[in-house]
């Protein structure tokens, strides 16, 4: 190994604080000791590099005797290894010990002669940054984060002169914050195979802007080991904030008091079916637009009852004169509540498409466990059961969007248009829960396509004219 100029200049308060950044630094070295491993088979050594910069503990691994009374001698060295952070102390694992020329020993300790208080102290370790909404809006900040990795897609750069490299690109997200737009350079077929059979990682790299979004440019992507994966994911999946036995009790009050037994029944029918029961209460209400949580489709069906309930009352009660028309709150109670009910079969508890809901989409599952339902209940009078399918089939509101119907009765139009007011309006409230000074949203509300603003809202607890 030879010196090179850089290496006097380099000091170690100026190390990366990444973990395996390279270290090639001149130092003092200090309080050698040599310990055994945990088994005893091998050797390491301890001890510590130091300028007039800094202190850092060091450990050279498969060391022995000899190597410490070699290195013992050594009043200042050429260290080269690799910079760890362990346990919340930077610090260095050592690859090669190396005896400068004596004139640089000379200048070294010249230069380096008034070693002052702070370089009796360790580095600090850098802030650690453990959720993705810390990430300032800024290139190039380390990052070491645990997430859930989605949208996976194998790539490759277009050809120049060194030919097409592979690359991954994919989303990132926690509890909080979704980082659509991720990327790992010099990845291979087998990476991509490996990262697709798990969901959740530890991603080490900088954070980097494109079209003014944030994202993370991955150096490392480690699996998190299969026995963490299913807590962490418990950890990292966002959750409806309402409490879930408050939501089931408000969907079980809101049928037990309804006058149709028929409806009633049925409904009762969805309540019991081990599906529903098993999973209603962890999937997300849609995935990325509204209600994209772990509960979200109870929070947003347990919503829809109580506001349909209200309604309904409301029209009935607001009724003009000469009208004749009642309309039938257990109808529209029903409809909203069955809705969007087999969405448990086309998405995950983490919010991933279901494999099942390749095959029927939730209005298909949905008709077809009414028929089955309804044919269990003696008696069942079909036009309510064509009635409430009809409300599901035509929730959408337009074909173009899914709907195999339009809503051609009153039950039907409420259903829909509940359905659609609550999707854009939740969320944009919930973003309107985080404005910032100028009220406006950050981002676009994805539901509306724009940002949003508070308009003439204001925010509970909160002074007049005080937004945060
Ligand atoms: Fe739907
Ligand atoms: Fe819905």
């Amino acid at each position: 190994m030879c010196y090179t100029d850089d290496m006097s200049e380099t000091l170690l308060r100026d190390l990366p604080l990444e973990k395996g950044a390279p270290v090639s630094n001149l130092v003092k070295l200090q309080n050698f000791e040599l310990k055994n491993n945990k088994s005893g088979g091998k050797q390491f050594l301890i001890f510590e590099a130091r300028d007039k910069s800094a202190t850092v503990p060091c450990k050279k691994w498969d060391s022995s005797p000899q190597e410490l009374e070699r290195f013992s001698k050594l009043s200042v060295a050429f260290l080269t290894g690799k910079v760890d952070l362990y346990k919340d102390t930077v610090s260095i694992v050592a690859d090669t010990i190396a005896a400068p020329e004596e004139e640089v020993v000379e200048s070294f300790l010249k230069e380096h002669e008034v070693l002052n208080e702070a370089a009796a102290s360790p580095l600090p370790m850098p802030t650690k940054i453990e959720h993705l909404k810390d990430i300032p809006h800024e290139k190039d900040v380390p990052v070491e984060v645990v997430v859930r990795i989605s949208n996976l897609e194998y790539k490759t750069t277009k050809k120049d002169g060194t030919g097409c490299k592979p690359y991954l690109m994919f989303s990132l997200s926690d509890k909080e914050t979704d980082f659509r737009w991720c990327k790992k350079w010099d990845s291979s077929q087998d990476e991509f195979e490996a990262l697709k059979k798990v969901k959740v990682v530890s991603v080490r790299g900088k954070s980097d802007i494109h079209n003014n979004t944030l994202g993370i440019v991955a150096e490392v992507i480690t699996p998190v080991s299969p026995e963490d994966e299913a807590r962490l994911l418990k950890e990292l999946v966002p959750s409806s904030n309402y409490d879930i036995l408050t939501m089931k009790k408000g969907i079980w009050n809101l049928i037990q008091k309804m006058e149709n037994p028929w409806i009633k029944k049925l409904c009762e029918a969805f309540l019991k079916d081990p599906v529903i029961k098993e999973k209603f209460h962890l999937v997300p209400g849609a995935r990325g637009m509204h209600h994209a949580f772990s509960g979200g489709l109870m929070e947003h069906v347990y919503r829809l009852m109580l506001l349909a309930n209200d309604f309904v009352d409301s029209y009935n009660n607001h009724s003009w004169p000469g009208n004749k028309v009642i309309v039938d709150k257990d109808a529209v109670l029903a409809m909203v509540f069955f809705h969007d009910l087999y969405k448990v079969q086309e998405y995950t508890e983490s919010g991933e498409y279901a494999v099942e809901g390749n095959k029927l989409g939730h209005i298909s599952r949905c008709i077809m466990e009414i028929g089955s339902k309804t044919a269990q209940i003696d008696g069942f009078p079909a036009d309510i059961k064509e009635l409430i399918v009809h409300g599901v089939s035509s929730h959408h509101g337009q074909l173009e969007w899914g709907s195999p119907d339009t809503p051609a009765c009153p039950e039907a139009l409420i259903c829909h248009y509940l359905d659609n007011l609550s999707s854009k309006l939740d969320p944009t409230i919930a973003a309107l829960n985080k404005v910032m000074e100028n009220r406006w949203t950050e981002k676009p509300v994805k539901t509306l396509n724009k940002p949003a603003f508070l308009g003439n809202c204001r925010i509970k607890d909160r002074t007049p004219g005080e937004t945060q």
